[in-house]
């Protein structure tokens, strides 16, 4: 990385970083060599993962599965966990109109965010009501950008000698917000064509909205849903399915510290080597799951029609990928059986330990044991 153009860093992170320079961020990032090779390993496998999703039948499910279990993974790094069961819980009721509560609930608006931000692109470039719909939908909330007033400051995570002290503190000021965002969308939506690789755009874009911090909370997921429908956005992925959060998650310290580190040193080629490296492994992994769903998929499919002499089994093995948890009565609304029959398949497939049948919170579910293990490795 060429440092001689010196990126202005952050004087004090105890005061609203206003002179935040706006983007391009003047660096000949590709001409760095571990960039470009980092560059050329992630373009690579998200071509992959997306020449793979066109193939597979029946997008709409693993696209569920899958988007599902991103929101889990990102709403866990701002720490709102939720067990698998209640997460697949709270998924059937949803899918039956009952009001859902808690985390949840939480990590569901944020798989109905991915879905609206990815459906608003489609039809509109980036905008502030892009990244407003976006936030109002994980947040609940019809709350637009924060207040110029709004003291707010991103503090030290764990429970080290600084934890809970600040570690940056967003600008701040009538119109400031709006100013920086403004240069961000201009950056998005390709005004600003340095660099013009979009995973390089997608990296600095990400940085840049943490930074601005242009809301009062859920910018963390903001930020995140940003980067997935970016890349449908410019064509590299035709569906939100890419397991992103998995990766942070999972390097969650140097996600904060490296975004600290572009601020404080202008340290940008680890944090670039960073998101090149996230969407590498979670294109990779998102890969492997599709085959793996549709190897299960076909092997079920196998042991029923050897095993049983059910009537419409593609249709029921369909359903139980829809989501890991099926109950009697998404086979009865999807119109594939009537009920009594739906039972005593669902019991028969019991037997054949192709699910288990869970009880939770009184009420009865048939687990595909295989497609939660998939989901969740
Ligand atoms: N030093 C930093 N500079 C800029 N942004 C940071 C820094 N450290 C963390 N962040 C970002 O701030 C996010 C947290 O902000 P916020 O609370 O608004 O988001 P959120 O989605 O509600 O997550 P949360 O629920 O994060 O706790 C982190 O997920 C990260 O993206
Ligand atoms: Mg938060």
């Amino acid at each position: 990385m060429p440092d001689k153009m010196l990126y202005p860093v952050n004087p004090d992170r105890t005061i609203p970083w206003n002179s935040l320079p706006e983007l391009p961020i003047q660096r000949e990032l590709s001409e760095d060599l571990d960039i470009y090779k980092q560059l050329g390993k992630a373009k690579e496998a998200l071509a992959l993962l997306n020449g793979r999703s066109i193939a597979i039948p029946n997008q709409g499910i693993l696209i569920n599965a899958i988007t599902l279990q991103e929101a889990k993974d990102s709403s866990a790094i701002e720490n709102i966990f939720t067990t698998e069961d209640e997460l697949y819980k709270a998924y059937s009721e949803e899918k039956a109109n009952q009001p859902l509560t808690g985390t949840a609930k939480e990590v569901l608006r944020y798989r109905e965010a991915l879905w609206q931000g990815y459906h608003y692109l489609t039809q509109h470039g980036f905008n502030d009501a892009y990244f407003i719909q976006v936030f109002n939908e994980i947040k609940e909330t019809s709350e637009g950008y924060r207040s110029p007033v709004s003291r707010i400051y991103i503090r030290a995570g764990g429970s080290g000698p600084n934890a809970g002290k600040p570690v940056y503190t967003p600008p701040r000021g009538s119109g400031v917000v709006e100013a920086k965002m403004n240069n961000l969308i201009e950056f998005l939506n390709g005004g600003i064509n340095e660099p013009d690789e979009p995973l390089l755009k997608l990296a600095i874009a990400h940085y840049q909205f943490e930074v601005i911090h242009p809301f009062n909370d859920g910018n963390g997921r903001t930020g995140r849903i940003m980067m997935i429908n970016y890349l449908c956005k410019e064509g590299l992925l035709d569906y939100p399915i890419l397991f992103l959060s998995r990766y942070i998650m999972d390097h969650k310290q140097e996600y904060y510290d490296y975004l600290a580190g572009v601020s404080q040193r202008g340290d940008w080629k680890v944090w670039i080597l960073y998101i090149l490296r996230a969407i590498e492994y979670t294109s990779r992994l998102t890969f492997e799951k599709i085959q793996d769903i549709l190897t299960a998929k076909e092997d079920m499919l196998e042991i029923i029609r050897k095993e049983t002499a059910f009537r419409k089994p593609e249709e029921l093995v369909q359903a139980l990928f829809t989501q890991p948890f099926t109950k009697v009565n998404h086979l009865t609304e999807a119109g594939i059986y009537a009920e009594n029959t739906a039972r005593d398949y669902l019991t028969k497939m019991t037997e054949l330990r192709l699910v288990e049948k869970r009880k939770i919170s009184g009420k009865h579910y048939y687990l595909n044991t295989e497609l939660k293990r998939i989901l969740s490795y």
